[in-house]
């Protein structure tokens, strides 16, 4: 029985025949079963209309008296989201009445009996194509959201990205390969998740932030040719592109060099994406260095459909009377402009907007921009501090002409880029400056080893494992900040979607990195030492790479956020608002992990 009293059935002997989406007017006449949920219920008087919802999709229903008195009588206390089975025959509508936008739009199914399975409450949004209902609404009701067309093409199409990719994994000869969850804190650079051990009081595990050490140690096992679909953990900022836990499509290759990891992730990225959404990348990918991708784009992942780039100015402004952009330039800093052409459509108060977002969310110092306008006079709030020469060189680099208008950034290397970036792709959109392809997959190669810190120590740029390109080794000794690391990206419309590199096998080459890095012998020892063990017992040379599959079918799926893309994602606050994690956990608990919780929270 429902609260409501009425009565609920068993299946009985009944099985479903057909999904909901499947039946077409080929059927008609045939007497068929179908399951699933109440999309929609009319009442027309004397007939019942319910639009019938299965994963398969949606098929009308109908209940006349003349044809079941008792289903059509029990057909009047459905209510949406009440989980029914129903037998009947499948009958052509009337041509007044086919519903073109309905797949099964064509045909009805004339009840002779209903079987309700379940009744529900009622559901806090209309379970359609558009929820017009909050993030956080939809991610405390999940269940319901889970229900909606776009999360199902999205899980689809994760599932079948996932088929695709292990397809071409088994026919180039890799083995799948599981990596504990339960290990030990590895050098991604996030911070780690720990889990307390029971039996070791005051020990803990490191949830993995990638099977990274791990897959480096199958090599050295010999196993040649790994992958795993992995989940992998990092409790870093949360971001549309990031969630606490996500998966990656990992591998790693013995025997290699960089051409032949590239060949293979060509391979497992285009046959993919073939195999998903029916798109042909064309082959080979563009390749773009490090260095050219932050020049021109001002990022290491660029959307190479967006024809506006960014041209370098800080000479320009070395010896400037602009007080504010040469005293950047002094302190270390750069200036960089993003020169926009036939940009009248850009209005002053438009302007204003983007300054004051820059300011605000991008923590810009400022906006500087010069409008030329149709009698090549420059209308700019920065053209008064700017001598003859300036503007001259400024003109010759950007391309000025009437009509332009340029955007100019004085900051340090990574802010300055980061703000223009972000200029070019919101303006390149919104103007339409695209060279009109959907898709855009190309490597990015040739990144620095280290980098610098604010400190002045160097540090990895990816992690700590990535080999030096072969030719720059002996700078390791001599400019090590000079040195050039295998790494190669994979990006595609401007999403990173995987990183790797060829690793150090040699054991001289990644202690002396290492110490680069500053770490003691002893740090060394105590955090790489059963790695640097490992690379002593005849480490084949070797490399890998790991898509972020959620980014991957993030793209695929064009949904704006990872969390459209996942079953059950985590908010920007870490929270899972279904099941309400994290929680806290009795005194007991904490007791047998010997965990005190400390009054206050820590500052
Ligand atoms: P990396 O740290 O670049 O490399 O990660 C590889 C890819 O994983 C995805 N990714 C994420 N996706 C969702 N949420 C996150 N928080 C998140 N962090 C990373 C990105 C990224 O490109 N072990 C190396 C790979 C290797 O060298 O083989 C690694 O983990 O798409
Ligand atoms: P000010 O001299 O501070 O009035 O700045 C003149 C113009 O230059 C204003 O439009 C500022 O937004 C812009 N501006 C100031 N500092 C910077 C900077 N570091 N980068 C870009 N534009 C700036």
């Amino acid at each position: 029985m429902t609260s409501e009293g009425v009565r609920l059935d068993g299946m009985g002997s009944q099985r479903r025949t057909h999904g909901c989406g499947q039946i077409g007017s080929a059927m008609v006449g045939e007497e068929i079963v179908v399951a699933g949920w109440v999309h929609r219920r009319r009442d027309h008087g004397g007939v019942i209309f319910v639009d019938l919802r299965d994963r398969d999709g949606l098929v009308q229903v109908v209940f006349r008296p003349e044809t079941s008195n008792e289903a059509h009588q029990r057909a009047g206390d459905l209510r949406s989201e009440w989980v029914i089975l129903a037998r009947g025959v499948v009958e052509a509508r009337s041509e007044e009445t086919v519903n073109p936008r309905m797949k099964t739009g064509e045909i009805e199914i004339n009840v002779h009996e209903i079987r309700i399975l379940n009744s529900a409450t009622p559901p806090p949004f209309a379970i359609e194509e558009d929820a017009e209902a909050d993030e956080a609404v939809r991610l405390r009701h999940r269940i319901h959201d889970l229900r909606r067309p776009p999360l199902q093409r999205a899980l689809t199409v994760r599932h079948e990205l996932a088929r695709a990719m292990r397809n071409t994994f088994d026919e180039h000869g890799f083995l799948e390969i599981e990596t504990p969850m339960l290990a030990r804190a590895t050098p991604e650079g996030a911070r780690d998740f720990l889990v307390p051990s029971r039996l070791q009081p005051g020990a803990f595990y490191a949830l993995p932030q990638s099977p990274q050490i791990m897959k480096q140690l199958l090599m050295v096992g010999g196993y040649e040719r790994y992958f795993q679909i992995a989940r992998c953990f990092r409790d870093e900022d949360q971001r549309a592109d990031r969630q606490l836990e996500f998966t990656q499509v990992d591998l790693e290759m013995s025997f290699v060099g960089v051409e032949d990891v590239l060949e293979l992730l060509e391979i497992l990225t285009a046959d993919s994406c073939k195999e998903t959404i029916g798109i042909d990348l064309p082959r080979p990918f563009p390749r773009m260095s490090f260095a050219d991708a932050m020049d021109r784009y001002g990022c290491d992942r660029p959307d190479t459909r967006i024809l506006l780039e960014l041209t370098e100015m800080t000479d320009i402004f070395a010896g400037s009377e602009f007080k504010a952009f040469r005293g950047v330039v002094e302190k270390g800093g750069i200036v960089k402009c993003l020169p926009v052409h036939d940009a009248e459509e850009i209005s002053r108060s438009e302007i204003d907007r983007l300054e004051k977002f820059v300011r605000k969310e991008l923590g810009a110092k400022g906006l500087g921009w010069v409008r030329v306008d149709q009698e090549g006079e420059w209308r700019s709030p920065i053209a008064k501090f700017l001598s003859d020469e300036e503007r001259e060189a400024i003109t010759q680099r950007s391309g000025a002409k009437p009509g332009s208008l340029l955007f100019f950034q004085a900051d340090d290397y990574d802010r300055a880029n980061a703000i223009l970036s972000r200029l070019r792709i919101d303006l390149g959109e919104k103007l339409g400056r695209t060279d009109g392809r959907e898709w855009d997959a190309l490597f990015v190669v040739d990144f620095p080893l280290f980098e610098k810190d604010e400190k002045g120590q160097l540090g990895y740029v990816h992690q700590p494992f990535v080999a030096p390109l072969e030719d720059d080794i002996p700078l390791l000794e001599t400019e090590p900040e000079k040195v050039r690391g295998t790494h190669y990206d994979v990006i595609m419309n401007g999403v990173e979607l995987g990183s790797g590199s060829l690793r150090n096998h040699r054991v001289d080459i990644q202690r002396r990195i290492l110490e680069i890095m500053g770490y003691s012998p002893e740090e060394t020892q105590k955090s790489f030492g059963f790695m640097l063990d490992a690379l002593e017992i005849g480490a084949p040379p070797h490399g890998g790479f790991a898509f972020g599959f959620d980014r991957m079918v993030m793209v695929l799926a064009k949904a704006e956020s990872l969390r459209d893309v996942v079953a059950f994602p985590k908010t920007q606050r870490g929270q899972d608002l279904l099941m309400e994690a994290p929680s806290p956990v009795d005194s007991e608990q904490l007791e047998e992990l010997s965990i005190r919780i400390r009054a206050t929270a820590p500052e």
